[in-house]
């Protein structure tokens, strides 16, 4: 079996006999830091939040002394989807692609330079460990698109590494939940499997379990949205609390950026869902007034401008042509579950969250009226034409295309027909399009919402722009990256070679353009 890397490298698979050299391997290493006074942390799941938190954790300083306190052993499943991740790692090598330089050099400086930072397969990693960070994933599967409430969360990835983490860590271990989760999830779901799992091997106190959200954003300050930002936490009980106040005021800059110490997990937990949904409603919020602007002549980003001098609504946000990232589709729906599911409520408190998850995941829909409509004006149809979409990631200026409006434009226009160019300076391949069959994950392709969309597998992000835009009949430009604000449109024009329709999605070109 092998595990192939996005750059095609293949790497085969540890056999059970290869577990016994790895802990060895291991145990050599946390003998040596040991001696040197560090502790040991494990960084469970290296994805895109594991694989920079473990670099920062073992890229940071003992506080008094100026040395490094800390040796960080990032633990990956040895899946086919993840093992290479491990292999990339140990030869220095980020596993996540970044906008931020520093992630690759922070990573390349800790496991070759300072070597506080290994990757491992084995879970016998935890046994040697004084403090666990889980950075696993909890997605939220929707089954049908614009109805969030049919779905669920998936608990299932988090509830095996807490078996896992119960059965190996040792009594003293603090296991810190960095993973958004469901609220209350660290006491309805973490501790009793934790509490359980140490009575089957006899230890009598209770886990020390905490909870700390990431609020990390993708784009050129990727490492310092982890370690030079305010942080929420939160413990179990006082000793866990005592324990995570001093785990991450070694490891972030808490001098500049204080920590914030609620009272229990779930305030933590729910603190974190109430500021995705928070964000994700004032988004979908806009939405109808966009509709209400675009069928009267109003120019909403102009009106935003206005309201935004006064200080009261300085962080309202044009929607663009739909919601994407991580978090903001999905968080909102881990609260509406657990408070029917964790908490086993029956009625319906939940109006506002849902709705704006749902409108934010259809709002990319009108891009593709949009574009039918303009292209209709012209005397073409959709089928018939060749469309460039300028922007693929969910961001201006980041190549994170995950659950981006993009995806769903393209989606549509797709399912009705027209061909399509795909333009974006930071996006190599759009991995939602190329392995739809696997990516995110089997089976959660929006693929699923739309009826031919086989040939996007195909599908190639272009570098050239000129290359992209020859010959189309629309574009739509849909990120406002830097390279697009500043387009000229005589260029654009010249760039097309014939009469195009233009659906800007962002409001980039001004009104004398
Ligand atoms: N990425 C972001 O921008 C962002 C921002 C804020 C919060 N978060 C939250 O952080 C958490 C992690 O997100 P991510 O983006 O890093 O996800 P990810 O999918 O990139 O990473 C999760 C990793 O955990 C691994 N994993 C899963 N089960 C495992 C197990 N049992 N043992 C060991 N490894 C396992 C996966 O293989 C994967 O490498 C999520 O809860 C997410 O909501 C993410």
């Amino acid at each position: 079996m092998l595990s192939t890397a996005p750059t095609g490298e293949q790497f085969p698979l540890p056999t059970p006999q290869d577990e016994t050299a790895e802990l060895r391997r291991l145990q050599a290493l946390v003998a040596e830091h040991r001696a040197q006074g560090r502790e040991i942390v494990v960084v469970l799941g290296v994805g895109f939040v594991g694989a920079v938190m473990a670099g920062i954790v073992a890229d940071s300083l003992d506080k008094t002394t100026g040395r490094p306190g800390k040796f960080v052993i990032g633990v990956q499943r040895p899946s086919t989807r993840s093992f290479w991740k491990i292999r990339l790692l140990n030869r220095g090598v980020a596993p996540v692609e970044a906008e931020d330089p520093e992630v690759s050099a922070m990573i390349a400086r800790c496991v070759l330079e300072k070597k506080t930072l290994t990757a491992t397969f084995t879970y016998d990693a935890l046994c040697l460990a004084d403090v666990v960070v889980v950075d696993v994933q909890c997605d939220y599967f929707k089954e049908t698109l614009g109805n969030c409430r049919q779905g669920h969360a998936e608990i299932a990835a988090l509830e095996e590494s807490l078996k896992v983490l119960g059965g190996k860590i040792q009594p003293h271990c603090l296991v810190l939940i960095e993973t958004t989760v469901p609220p209350g999830t660290t006491e309805y779901v973490a501790y009793p499997i934790l509490k359980k799992a140490f009575e089957g091997r006899g230890i009598a106190t209770e886990p020390l379990l905490s909870h700390s959200y990431e609020r990390v954003m993708p784009g050129r300050e990727y490492v310092a949205s982890i370690r030079d930002f305010w942080r929420v936490c939160s413990g179990i009980n006082e000793p866990a609390k005592e324990k995570v106040v001093k785990f991450l005021s070694e490891i972030l800059n808490v001098e500049k950026f204080p920590l914030t110490v609620l009272d229990r997990p779930i305030e933590s937990e729910t603190s974190k869902i109430v500021e995705n949904s928070y964000r994700a409603t004032i988004l979908a919020f806009l939405n109808e007034w966009s509709l209400f602007a675009e069928r009267n002549g109003v120019d909403l980003i102009k009106v935003i401008k206005a309201i935004k001098v006064r200080p009261t609504h300085s962080n309202m946000i044009f929607p663009g042509p739909g919601i994407g990232g991580y978090c903001l589709p999905k968080d909102g729906g881990l609260g509406v579950w657990s408070y029917q599911t964790l908490m086993g409520f029956e009625d319906d408190i939940f109006k506002i969250t849902p709705l704006a998850i749902d409108i934010n995941d259809t709002r990319s829909l009108h891009v593709a009226e949009l574009v039918r409509d303009a292209l209709r004006n012209m005397g073409k149809i959709v089928a018939a034409s060749k469309i460039a979409l300028l922007g693929a990631s969910y961001r201006e200026d980041v190549g994170d295309t995950r659950y981006s409006g993009s995806e769903i434009v393209i989606r549509k226009l797709t399912e009705m027909g027209a061909e399509i160019a795909i333009h974006d300076p930071y996006v190599k391949h759009w991995w939602e399009l190329e392995k739809q069959e696997s990516y995110p994950a089997p089976g959660h392709s929006w693929s699923r919402f739309f009826r031919n969309q086989e040939k996007l597998k195909d599908s190639k992000v272009e570098n050239d722009l000129s290359a992209t835009l020859k010959c189309v009949d629309a574009v739509i430009l849909a990120v406002r990256h830097e390279a697009y604000m500043t387009l000229d449109p005589d260029e654009v024009i010249k760039m097309i070679g014939r009469p195009v329709a233009v659906i800007d999605c962002f409001g980039i070109l001004d009104d004398v353009a």
